[in-house]
């Protein structure tokens, strides 16, 4: 295709920021994953070619990462020796919205051309890496949901033998439940293998083996069976938008009641549509936001999900509205 460039703008400084932003935005989640984030971030000061060196990494390629992050003003560079600044902290904090973006759903974004055609939109018609997903949704948590999620857990006014973790993803949200309620046992259920594989390693690994299980299942089509039937609490984050649309909502909300007969407490903790001005979006929205039309997965607003409990046979008790990203939101059914 020719296009004619005579209308070219001339704010080249503007569009030069975006690209390195895009180019910036793959080099922090790949110096997360690599350590070197959390290296600056302690020592505050490093020297790149001697980190590349100590962990392995090609000299001139790791330099180029640090310097990708000097390029959006993340850190000051002079050489090889890379200091950090407030922006870096900033960034630090948020560095699993990176993450999720450029590593976890890497191909969906790369292939949105193909995505986005009617004809292609039916099957698998998408890839992301689970268990990339599940890395940073662990931090996505610890920075979103962790303090309200406590919280509701000290609502919980009865005894506690049984917890089971919806969509577990690594497990650590199953982890946490566990050192909560010394004793317990602890059921993991999700869709993907390669998630439960990481969650089975990390479970064993903190001692938490011998009272988990873990299966492989779709919690819209869950089967009542043994395990499950002494559940007394029900938890299920960064995935209730799933149940959704509003007629499998609530049949999934009610075979849940079924397959786990003496739940006494459910937490839904999700993602809700936002409706800000496209100039307002704080970090992760947008690509939250677009990755799941993208995907076609619907994302209910919080009157949405408000309005199904009770058809689905729960009553709900309390609304956490927590609202730092996408809508964040902590529902307490019982
Ligand atoms: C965004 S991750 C959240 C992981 C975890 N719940 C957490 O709080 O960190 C969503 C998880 O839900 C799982 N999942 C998505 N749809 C599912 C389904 N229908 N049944 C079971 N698991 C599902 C995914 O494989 C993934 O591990």
């Amino acid at each position: 295709m020719t296009v004619d460039l005579s209308h070219a703008p001339t704010a080249t400084t503007h569009v030069a920021s975006i690209y390195n932003s895009a180019v910036a935005a793959w080099a922090v989640s790949a110096a997360w994953e690599l350590g070197a984030l959390d290296a600056l971030y302690e020592a505050r000061t490093l020297d790149a070619e001697e980190f590349a060196v100590t962990h392995g990494l090609d000299p001139a390629g790791t330099t180029g990462m640090f310097r990708a992050l000097s390029a959006v003003g993340l850190v000051e560079r002079i050489g090889a020796r890379v200091t950090a600044n407030d922006a870096f902290d900033a960034v630090y904090h948020n560095k699993s919205f990176f993450h999720w973006l450029s590593i976890g759903s890497a191909e969906l974004f790369r292939e949105m051309p193909s995505v986005l055609r009617n004809e292609n939109r039916k099957g698998d018609y998408y890839r992301r890496d689970a268990a990339a997903i599940a890395y940073a949704c662990r931090e996505i948590d610890h920075v979103t949901y962790a303090p309200t999620f406590w919280s509701a857990l000290d609502r919980v006014d009865f005894d506690v033998t049984h917890v089971a973790d919806l969509g577990c993803g690594s497990g650590g949200r199953l982890m946490d439940l566990m050192r909560h309620f010394p004793g317990a046992r602890g059921i993991g259920v999700d869709i993907a293998p390669p998630s439960i594989e990481v969650a089975k390693q990390e479970v064993a690994a903190n001692g938490l083996a011998p009272r988990t299980e873990f299966f492989v299942g779709d919690v819209l089509r869950l089967e009542r069976r043994p395990e499950f039937d002494e559940v007394e609490l029900l938890t299920c984050f960064m995935m209730g938008h799933d149940f959704w649309p509003r007629e499998n909502c609530i049949a999934t909300l009610r075979r849940l009641r079924e397959v786990f007969p003496k739940a006494k407490r459910f937490l839904i903790g999700d993602a809700t549509r936002t409706a800000l001005p496209d100039t307002q979006l704080p970090v992760f929205t947008l690509g939250f936001e677009l990755g799941h039309d993208l995907m076609g997965t619907f994302i209910p607003t919080i009157e949405n999900w408000e309005s199904v409990f009770a058809a689905g046979g729960w009553d709900l008790v309390r609304t956490n509205r927590i609202e730092m990203t996408v809508g964040e939101v902590i529902f307490e059914l019982a």
